[in-house]
């Protein structure tokens, strides 16, 4: 965990935001996989991590706003467990080390917040995203769980978003050793993609990496030479030549900061002609993106400026036709790239999303675009220096939306549907990068994984 400073500074900000009462941060618990005592790998609550540090299960935070007290409540382990566990430090110990002098057993909660609602004080909490946290909140607050959502603090989750979304140096430099572990599992990735290979096997190698780096995978790996279906989880196949395979994957650091890359390479590590054009475009995409990417430019311009780049490319090539103004506003260009550019990234890959996306990437100056391809952007508000993104255009050779579009006329006048159809079982290409906002501009954090279609096809034919 970072120095105790961190954290108490952390809530000392969040005091600072004009809330009043109480705000609630419940840590995760364990979660059971198919019996009670056989879990998932522990993953703590992003929000607790943030602002309370400990990194097991059993714990929820209590912030004062109007004392300035700090509350951890959990229950020391007894003998029955240190049996099992090891030795254990005791709570009040553990709480030292984030800042934090006032801690009780777990029940004592239930008695601190009902002396708060008896008072008629506010009672924040944050939209709980798993069963037992909503169950937990329900017997805190009196609220059932299955509307709890709806009583969340939008004030709570506004004040957290605006400390979060900046990030600290030295979440910079975790968020750089994330990126360190995707790099070797991406090239790892490259070196394997040879024919006859199994999807599932390159799979499991990187994983392997991120485990041996120091925690997990940010997030389950998509891998696939099916890359046109965008999140493909579906590792069952054998790598044929000729074919691309998208490989969307990154590392939590120790401290469970998250990276997160996408490359896709050719099986065998020569392009063809046709991937090649392909591929030129959405890496032309990727790197206008980085170029714009700048403090005080809205990241719903820099999406529409790569989609732009795609449309032209695409346009070109005889897939799309017309002016590229009036194709990317028509929305013509997500027939092939149907997602937002890219999205927030720290302590989860998709940063806050459990906060409310519209929270995190939308504000009162730049609203959601409700438009199929662009309403699928995460972020589209101002960039400020210290955000951490993601940038990832792709461009895809979907069936099932090529059919639709083709069979309901959607946008036929920009679309060369005979020649979009010559691309069925292409696959698709998608490049990722994470991106520090700068005072002056942009950085790709880590060393880039090769990219340039000579760097790809050299990484794949080399040892
Ligand atoms: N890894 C999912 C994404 O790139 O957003
Ligand atoms: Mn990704
Ligand atoms: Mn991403």
């Amino acid at each position: 965990m970072f120095d105790k400073n961190t954290y108490t500074n952390r809530r000392k900000a969040l005091k600072e935001k004009g809330l009043s009462g109480i705000g609630i941060i419940t840590g995760n618990g364990e979660a059971p996989m198919n019996y009670l005592d056989n879990t998932y790998h522990y993953r703590q609550d992003s929000n607790f991590l943030y602002f309370f540090g400990l990194d097991f299960p059993g714990l929820i935070g209590v912030i004062d706003f109007e004392s300035g007290e700090d509350f951890i409540f959990g229950d020391d382990f007894e003998i029955d467990d240190i049996i099992w566990t090891g030795p254990q430090v005791t709570l009040k110990e553990n709480a030292a080390k984030v800042g934090v002098e006032k801690t009780a057993p777990f029940a004592k909660v239930f008695d601190l917040v009902r002396d708060a609602q008896q008072k008629g004080r506010k009672v924040h909490f944050l939209p709980p995203y798993r069963g037992d946290n909503k169950i937990l909140l329900e017997k805190l607050t009196g609220l059932s769980a299955l509307s709890i959502n709806a009583h969340a603090s939008l004030d709570f989750v506004k004040a957290v978003i605006s400390l979060r979304e900046v990030k600290e140096d030295q979440e910079v430099t975790e968020i750089e050793k994330a990126c360190a572990i995707g790099y070797d599992m991406h090239v790892a990735a490259m070196k394997m993609a040879h024919p006859g290979v199994w999807e599932q096997k390159i799979a499991g190698t990187i994983e392997g990496i991120a485990i041996a780096g120091g925690s997990m995978t940010a997030f389950p790996i998509i891998l696939s030479q099916n890359g046109e279906t965008l999140h493909n989880h579906n590792h069952s196949q054998y790598l044929e030549k000729g074919r691309l395979i998208i490989t969307d994957a990154g590392a939590e650091s120790a401290m469970h900061y998250a990276s997160d890359f996408t490359r896709t390479t050719p099986v065998g590590g020569i392009f063809t002609q046709k991937q090649r054009e392909i591929y030129e475009i959405v890496l032309a995409a990727n790197n206008k993106a980085t170029e714009l990417t700048k403090p005080g430019v809205t990241y719903l311009s820099v999406h529409l400026a790569a989609a732009e780049v795609i449309a032209s490319g695409l346009i070109d090539l005889g897939l799309l036709k017309g002016n590229v103004k009036e194709v990317v506003e028509n929305g013509a260009h997500a027939l092939f790239f149907p997602h937002g550019l890219g999205h927030m990234m720290g302590l989860d890959v998709h940063d806050m999303e459990d906060l409310g996306q519209i929270y995190v990437g939308y504000d009162d100056e730049i609203r959601p675009v409700d438009q199929f391809g662009t309403a699928a952007l995460r972020l589209g508000k101002r960039l400020k220096p210290g955000y951490v993104i993601t940038n990832e255009p792709g461009c895809y050779f979907i069936p099932a939306l090529i059919d639709k579009w083709q069979a309901e006329g959607i946008n036929k006048d920009f679309i060369n549907f005979d020649k979009v159809n010559e691309y069925r079982g292409f696959g698709g290409v998608r490049l990722e990068d994470d991106i520090l906002v700068t005072e002056t501009g942009s950085r790709i954090l880590g060393k880039r994984i090769p990219i340039t279609p000579e760097e790809v096809e050299a990484t794949v034919n080399s040892k």
